[in-house]
């Protein structure tokens, strides 16, 4: 009988001590900070400051395309339009974008329309941070072999995301793969008021040349009025902008917009 109630004790006490030792375990599982992988190849990497900032620009926004298509702008005003094609992307547009900020650089980014739908929140961000936002098409097909009303479709989804997602209108395209016959870029420009935008610097950063490559190609490349492209899909690219940025506003060029650049058209220093 002694036995028997001692064993149903040591019983009970067990169980007593199993419950508590789960509910401690269970208690240590919620209050634990919860510990991740350190993610560095998002963070900006760190600039030594004095920080090269490019000055506040106030030209146009509003312009007079005489042309249908660019792929400079005329000027010996030293502006330049930088441009990123292709994303969002979800790790890199955001870096860049940083990089962007800590320089009081304006860009324009010609997102495909599939990536603005998957990140609506980065797109916000462009156009909150006051970049341009270009129609670079709804799937990045190849237009110049496609029938009108293909191209339209095109066109119109991509605008139309855009717009849903953050209010602005695009004004002015870019062909995927710079394709667009000179037929199609007319009926474009008349129909949407967009202008084909092309560029006279590619760095060819899509190749992956590495990021030292990407800089340097476009600090030898760029002049008064040029249009810059690069693609902030890709790592790389990233990668060169911080010697890319610091190296053009050393040389002196100003940052400024697609469109602010149109506006500049034709314009010379006094
Ligand atoms: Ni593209």
């Amino acid at each position: 009988m002694m036995i028997q109630r001692r064993a149903l004790t040591f019983a009970a006490l067990s169980a007593f001590a199993l419950f508590f030792s789960c509910s401690a375990k269970d208690k240590k599982v919620e209050t634990d900070p919860v510990k991740t992988v350190a993610n560095t190849a998002h963070i900006t990497p760190s600039i030594k400051r004095p920080a090269l900032r490019n000055p506040n620009v106030s030209v146009g926004g509003v312009y007079n395309s005489s042309k249908v298509s660019y792929s400079r702008v005329p000027t010996n005003l030293p502006y330049i339009a930088l441009t990123f094609d292709d994303g969002p992307h979800p790790q890199n547009t955001p870096r860049l974008l940083d990089m962007l900020r800590e320089r009081n650089i304006k860009a324009t980014f010609y997102v495909v329309g599939k990536n603005v739908k998957v990140y609506p929140n980065i797109v916000r961000r462009i156009v909150a941070e006051g970049h341009e936002i270009g129609n670079h098409t709804l799937t990045h097909p190849n237009l110049s072999k496609m029938s009108s009303s293909a191209v339209r479709r095109e066109l119109n989804a991509a605008r139309d995301s855009i717009i849903a997602t953050c209010g602005v209108k695009p004004r002015t395209m870019r062909p995927p793969y710079g394709a667009l016959t000179s037929s199609q870029r007319s009926w474009i420009y008349n129909e949407y008021g967009y202008p084909t935008i092309l560029w006279d610097v590619d760095p060819n950063d899509w190749k992956k040349p590495g990021a030292s490559v990407v800089a340097s190609r476009i600090l030898n490349g760029t002049r008064n009025g040029s249009i810059v492209l690069a693609h902030d899909l890709h790592k790389q690219t990233i990668d060169a902008m911080p010697a890319t940025l610091d190296g053009l506003l050393r040389k002196g060029f100003k940052f400024v917009t697609v469109s602010q650049l149109l506006s500049l058209n034709g314009s010379t220093a006094q």
